[in-house]
């Protein structure tokens, strides 16, 4: 992806003039001016059916962007709610297998947002098998519909780099796989979108549907709504697989860090498990409910430790846009700066949000940080979101976007993160592990042995981190569940 992305900007920086900017200010005002658009040949590559929202500008763009509004209805967010907060009981039994030591957090959260995914876009519940496990019993296929889209997450690379034509011409694994997955993906999808198409009259009388049912139905027939266009079959499927990519890593990173900087910070996780227990007491989980226990966390405490996760450590790294007419923005000190029509803008939105000059730093000395590297984790204080969260425009922090191509998926991302988090944290302390090694070196000091091993994992909060368009940990960092509630636990 990094690569197909990079040939791309060189072959535009060839032609023209680059902005690269982490000015909050400049930020917003790119997201919001008439001017300024989508480099919508830079971001072509995506398109691996045909257009999709995030590929195209104007008139076309508002098109595809009501349709894709159409899945994010109101009755989509109470099944977001309760497919998280099973994905995460079924992960919770999956890691009792290796007794619950998670290895890399942040792939086992990739995968929980990509189950999430499957279940709001195609009714689909994917289960925790490895993705050899499970088989088809269609000859048509060469894998289950889980798989193919397993498959395909896992190899986007590849999919990326590779011409259509081509990949199913390379005789090496990862290109085999990867082009059956794609063939049988693609197929599921027609299928799919047939059968809604079959049945469209009943499908949009339906309470609550599929993201794919609502897309398809939108999207393929003329709509009560004059205003919507219908779209070519490559871009309804082009458009749900644009979802999927963004609505995987982006939550699944997100969750990843939450839970290491829970593990370093175990008085932000008790004030977590505390609201926790306030708001779903000893209910049951069938009566937990997005209309209220969902909106008071994300209201409170837990909904807090997300803002401040994504400030710190915000998943999406570059967001591209150019200008079509000379443009006038001003810096954050007020300056004016005049930017020639057709300048690419590369908008470091992660870096956007962690300007010391905006965010104070935590009180800790000046040898301390040095010996931690530097780590943003040390800033990690989710209090300041505490009563200040809610205001609509905060003009330093907007995670989701700014201006018309502000994140669709927002409450999606939300609901699921605080479920994964709620669920999680209801039975469950998140804590770091200790190794053999590293308890010797303490001479058996277990208060010694927890603090050199947290400060170790401030410090590769920060040196392994993977910049590179999304955010990610590069390294495993393991953490482990203890049971709160077992009095056996070691
Ligand atoms: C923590 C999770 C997420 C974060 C931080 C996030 C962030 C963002 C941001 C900053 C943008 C604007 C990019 C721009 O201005 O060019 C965006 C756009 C978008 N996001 Fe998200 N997102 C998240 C989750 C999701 C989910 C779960 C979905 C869908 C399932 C989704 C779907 C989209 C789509 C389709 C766009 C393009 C909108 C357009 O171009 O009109 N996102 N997201
Ligand atoms: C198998 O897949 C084909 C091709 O998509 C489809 O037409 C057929 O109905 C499927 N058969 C069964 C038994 O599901
Ligand atoms: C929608 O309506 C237009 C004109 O009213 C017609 O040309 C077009 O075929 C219709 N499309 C579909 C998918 O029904
Ligand atoms: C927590 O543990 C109790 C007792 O074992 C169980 O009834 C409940 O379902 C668990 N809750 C979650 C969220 O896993
Ligand atoms: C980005 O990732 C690629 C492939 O994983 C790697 O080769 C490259 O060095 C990375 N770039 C940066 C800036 O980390």
């Amino acid at each position: 992806m990094a690569a197909v992305l990079l040939i791309g900007t060189a072959a535009v920086i060839a032609g023209g003039n680059i902005l690269w900017t982490c000015d909050p200010a400049i930020a917003k005002q790119l997201f919001t001016l008439h001017t300024v658009q989508v480099p919508v040949d830079l971001i072509r590559f995506h398109d691996i059916w045909g257009p999709t929202v995030g590929s195209v500008e104007g008139q076309e763009w508002k098109n595809h962007r009501k349709i894709i509004n159409y899945g994010f209805g109101p009755s989509t967010l109470p099944i977001v709610w309760e497919e998280s907060i099973h994905q995460t009981e079924t992960l919770i039994d999956r890691w009792a297998r290796d007794e619950f030591v998670v290895k890399s957090p942040r792939t086992w959260m990739s995968r929980i947002a990509l189950h999430v995914i499957a279940g709001i876009f195609f009714d689909t519940r994917m289960d925790w098998k490895d993705t050899e496990s499970s088989n088809t019993n269609n000859d048509s296929y060469t894998s289950s519909l889980p798989n193919a889209i397993l498959t395909i997450m896992l190899h986007l690379g590849v999919l990326f780099v590779t011409p259509r034509w081509l990949l199913g011409k390379l005789p090496f694994e990862p290109f085999q796989k990867t082009n059956k997955a794609f063939v049988d993906f693609t197929n599921y999808m027609l299928e799919l979108r047939a059968k809604v198409l079959e049945k469209s009259d009943e499908v949009s009388t339906k309470r609550s549907r599929t993201m794919l049912e609502s897309i398809v139905v939108a999207g393929s027939t003329n709509l009560s709504d004059p205003t919507v266009q219908p779209l070519s079959k490559e871009s309804i499927l082009g458009n749900i697989f644009f979802m999927m990519m963004a609505g995987h890593e982006t939550a699944g990173n997100t969750l990843g860090f939450a839970l290491l900087l829970l593990a370093v910070h175990p008085d932000s996780q008790n004030q977590v498990q505390q609201e926790v227990d306030d708001v779903l007491g000893e209910r049951p989980k069938s009566d937990w409910s997005v209309e209220t226990d969902y909106r008071a966390l994300q209201k409170g405490y837990l909904g807090a430790v997300l803002t401040e996760t994504l400030r710190l450590y915000h998943p999406v790294q570059f967001v591209w846009r150019t200008n079509v007419a000379e443009t006038t923005v001003y810096d954050s000190t007020g300056d004016s700066h005049v930017v020639p029509a057709n300048t690419l803008f590369c908008v470091n939105f992660a870096a956007a949000f962690s300007n010391p000059s905006t965010w104070p730093q935590a009180k800790i000395s000046s040898a301390k940080r040095a010996d931690l590297h530097f780590s943003r984790a040390l800033d990690f204080n989710p209090t300041k979101w505490v009563h200040t969260r809610e205001v609509t425009d905060n003009p330093t922090h907007w995670p989701f976007g700014q201006g018309g191509r502000t994140c669709p998926g927002k409450a999606m991302a939300q609901i699921e993160m605080v479920a994964v988090l709620a669920t999680l944290l209801k039975n469950y302390s998140i804590e770091l592990v200790i190794t053999e090694d590293v308890l010797k070196a303490c001479g058996d000091d277990h208060r010694i042995a927890r603090e050199r091993t947290r400060d170790d994992a401030i410090r590769r909060l920060e040196d392994d981190v993977e910049a590179n368009l999304t955010i990610a940990m590069l390294k495993d960092l393991p953490i482990r569940l203890r049971g709160r509630f077992d009095e056996t636990s070691p």
